[in-house]
C-alpha cells in the first residue's frame, strides 16, 4: 500500500513513521509513504499557501492552486486513487472505514490547516473526507497519522500474529475483554483461574463473555450492530438482569 501525504509540515510525520510497526512495515515493503510539501507547489516568490477568506472573518484559508498542483504531480495520470481530505467535517473514521481503505493499493491524504481549505478542493479534487473524531485538531497531520497507522496494521504481513487484528477491539464490533500475563499473582491480585485451566473452549467462552460485558458496560450502543448468538443473548440478558437487580437495592 502506498500513501501519498500532502502537508505543510512533513517533519511532523518523522516520529510515527520511523518507529515500531510502521517503521518495520516500510522496511518490509508492506507500505511506502511519500510526503509532499504543499509549499513546494506554490509558484509565487514567497511560496504562499494560504490567504484571507472572501467575505471577511478571521483565520486563513488554504489556497486551491498549490493543492491541485501537488495532487496532480503526485498522481500523474493514475486514476482510481482515493483523494482523502482530513477534516473535522468528514465522515467518522472507524475500524470499518480502516478495513475499507486497506483494500486499496494507493491512497492520497490531504492535511488541511488554518481555518480549512478552499471549497473548490472539496468540490473538484477530493473524493472522500474523513474526520477522526468530533473535536478540532490544529491540522489534518495527526489525523493522517492515525489513519495510516490503523490501515497499515490491517495489511497482510504487518502484524507478527496474523490473528491479532481479527481479535482487536472493534474488529468484531465488540470491545476486547481483559488480558493478563505473568506473574499469576501480582501484589496478591490473581489472574482468573480459567485462564490457567488449559481448557481452550472454556477460555474462548470466557473471552467472548468478557468482551460482551465490557461492551455492555462501556459502549452498549455497539451491541446493536453485532451478530449475537443465542448464548451471547442469554449472557447479556443475565447481565442486564443483574444490573436492574442492583438498581432495585
Ligand atoms: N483536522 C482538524 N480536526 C480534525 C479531525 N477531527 N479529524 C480529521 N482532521 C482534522
Amino acid at each position: 500500500m502506498h500513501f501519498d501525504v500532502l502537508t505543510l509540515f512533513p517533519e511532523m510525520f518523522c516520529g510515527p513513521l520511523n518507529e515500531s510497526i510502521l517503521k518495520r512495515a516500510q522496511e518490509n515493503d508492506r507500505i511506502s509513504v511519500a510526503l509532499h510539501n504543499v509549499r513546494d507547489y506554490a509558484t509565487d516568490k514567497h511560496h504562499i499557501t494560504d490567504d484571507a477568506p472572501y467575505g471577511g472573518g478571521g483565520g486563513m484559508v488554504m489556497k486551491p492552486e498549490p493543492i491541485f498542483a501537488a495532487v496532480e504531480a503526485a498522481l500523474a495520470n493514475e486514476t482510481d486513487v482515493p483523494v482523502i481530505l482530513l477534516s473535522p467535517q468528514g465522515r467518522l473514521f472507524t475500524q470499518a472505514v480502516a478495513a475499507e481503505l486497506a483494500c486499496y493499493s494507493r491512497i492520497l491524504l490531504i492535511c488541511g490547516r488554518y481555518e480549512g481549505v478552499d471549497e473548490r478542493v472539496r468540490q473538484h479534487l477530493v473524493t472522500d473526507e474523513i474526520s477522526i473524531g468530533d473535536y478540532v485538531l490544529t491540522g489534518g497531520e495527526l489525523a493522517a497519522m492515525v489513519l495510516i497507522d490503523a490501515v497499515t496494521r490491517l495489511l497482510p504481513g504487518v502484524l507478527g500474529d496474523p490473528g491479532a487484528a481479527v481479535d482487536d477491539s472493534h474488529a468484531q464490533g465488540l470491545l476486547e475483554g481483559p488480558h493478563y500475563t505473568r506473574p499469576a499473582v501480582f501484589r496478591g491480585w490473581k489472574v482468573p483461574e480459567i485462564l490457567i485451566s488449559g481448557n481452550h473452549a472454556a477460555v474462548a467462552r470466557w473471552r467472548r463473555e468478557e468482551a460482551l460485558r465490557r461492551t455492555f458496560e462501556r459502549r452498549p450502543g455497539l451491541l446493536e450492530r453485532v451478530e449475537l448468538t443465542s448464548q451471547d443473548q442469554e449472557f447479556l440478558a443475565r447481565l442486564a438482569g443483574a444490573g436492574s437487580a442492583e438498581d432495585d437495592d
